[in-house]
């Protein structure tokens, strides 16, 4: 198994760009099985979780072909509608084939996800916006079986415990593109993904208003074309690299960034002395040491995203006084606290809060990735951290990151992966 061995504390320098959405292209990826013609999605990232879907599309009948970061995708064989364990349980949002091929071929058999290391994951509201839209929903032997001959619009309300859903809203928006009537979806996710996911639909002719806001409105067709579309550049890889340019008093020229999809985010970088400043397409960030404190709320878009609390948490181990980082949407995604503690920070967590004292100066050593954004967070806190750090299970980061540790290298981190069994 390959790990990452960072020797802390050189200033990172120069310019980076941004990639693809991971979490814009796998819906869409998924939404190109409604499609009667062939769809071209283009600035897709090369990542593990891209791989995998790309794998599950092969199963269910597509033909997909990449060129450099483009994928072609051609739907030749509707015989297979099954996701099955082998592949959910490697990727959880394979579940987003669940709407387009339900929608499609009437039938779906996709494996129930499970739970996974940032907590409880259920799927309910998905399934409770599909049977809204006529689906016959059964559970059998850990597939979730869905039906319908055709699906007719409906009234949805999407909102949980926790905010909406975004795959959900993904999911349900998707079906609906194909069903008979309209559907409104209330309290639908107003994520920029789910922007894109809609502006790719329509590019297939779906009728579909009110993305982006939480009431989604969709007029059902009989049929929809492939079309081509670019994908959204990926918000969570942007905000990691300018904490990366934080952590590290450096400066970085981050390309390919919507500012406008970080809102939250860059007001609380600016909240405690992060200097990030729109350029072209994308920001210049910088910091000169004397961070702030600062307390955040993690909640759905346009708030903080929870995709970056690891790595904010991070940046918050070098601010002066107490932060106060209150998790929303994941109230257990917490699994970096004991690693980064390892690195010499000190965070007490209560419950879905934790306080972050600072600043500390973190100290190499070894630490253990859980999942992807808390893997992110312990690279983050390495390039910091004086001595040598070195993040074992890495596997974790590249399926949101690609190629991380030779982005990084090209603006001065002194970072390598090496295989776990090479270390002493
Ligand atoms: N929830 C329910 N019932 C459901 C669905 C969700 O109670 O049927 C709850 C969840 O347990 C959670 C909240 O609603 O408390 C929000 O979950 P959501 O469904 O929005 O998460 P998701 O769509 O499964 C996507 C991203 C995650 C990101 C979340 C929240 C993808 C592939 N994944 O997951 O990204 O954290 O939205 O923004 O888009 C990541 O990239 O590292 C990642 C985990």
């Amino acid at each position: 198994m390959d790990c990452l061995v960072i020797n802390g504390g050189h200033r990172l320098r120069g310019t980076l760009r941004v990639s693809g959405a991971k979490n814009a292209a796998l819906p869409i990826m998924a939404a190109a099985l409604l499609a009667d013609g062939p769809s071209t999605i283009e600035d897709v990232p090369d990542l593990h979780d891209i791989q995998s879907q790309i794998d599950l599309l092969k199963m269910l009948g597509a033909e997909v072909v990449r060129t450099g970061s483009t994928i072609r995708i051609e739907v030749k064989d509707t015989g297979n509608s099954h996701a099955p364990y082998d592949v959910v349980r490697k990727m959880r949002a394979s579940i987003c084939v669940l709407g387009p091929l339900l929608a499609k071929r009437g039938i779906a058999r996709v494996s129930m996800p499970g739970g996974c290391a940032i907590g409880d994951r259920p799927v309910d509201l998905h399934l409770r916006g599909l049977e809204a839209l006529g689906a016959s929903i059964d559970l059998e032997n850990g597939d979730i079986v869905a039906k319908a001959k055709r699906l007719h619009g409906g009234a949805i309300f999407l909102g949980g415990n926790f905010g909406s859903t975004v795959l959900g809203t993904a999911n349900v928006m998707s079906a609906a593109t194909l069903a008979e009537g309209t559907t409104v979806i209330e309290s639908a996710a107003c994520e920029p993904e789910i922007v894109d996911l809609a502006n790719y639909l329509r590019a297939m002719g779906a009728k579909i208003t009110g993305d982006g806001t939480p009431r989604i409105t969709i007029e059902g067709v009989t049929s929809l074309r492939g079309a081509s579309h670019r994908i959204i550049p990926d918000r969570i890889e942007a905000g990691t690299f300018m904490i990366a340019a934080a952590i590290t008093n450096g400066e970085l020229q981050i390309d390919n960034v919507r500012p406008d999809h970080l809102m939250a985010f860059i007001d609380k970088l600016r909240a405690i002395g992060v200097i990030a400043e729109e350029s072209g397409t994308g920001v210049i960030v910088s910091s000169q040491r004397n961070l702030r404190a600062v307390s955040l709320t993690t909640q759905p878009y346009p708030g903080f995203p929870t995709d970056l609390q690891a790595q904010f948490m991070a940046l918050l181990t070098t601010a002066d006084g107490n932060s106060i980082i209150t998790e929303k949407i994941f109230p257990d995604r917490f699994m970096h606290v004991a690693e980064l503690s390892r690195l010499g920070a000190r965070i007490h967590r209560e419950g879905p809060t934790v306080i972050v004292e600072g600043p500390r100066q973190l100290i190499g050593a070894p630490v253990m990735a859980s999942d992807l954004r808390a893997s992110a967070a312990l690279v983050l806190a390495g390039l910091a951290a004086r001595d040598t750090t070195t993040v074992n299970r890495v596997y974790h980061i590249d399926r949101g990151y690609e190629k991380i540790e030779l982005r990084l290298k090209a603006v001065g981190a002194d970072i390598q992966r090496k295989d776990e069994k090479d270390i002493d």
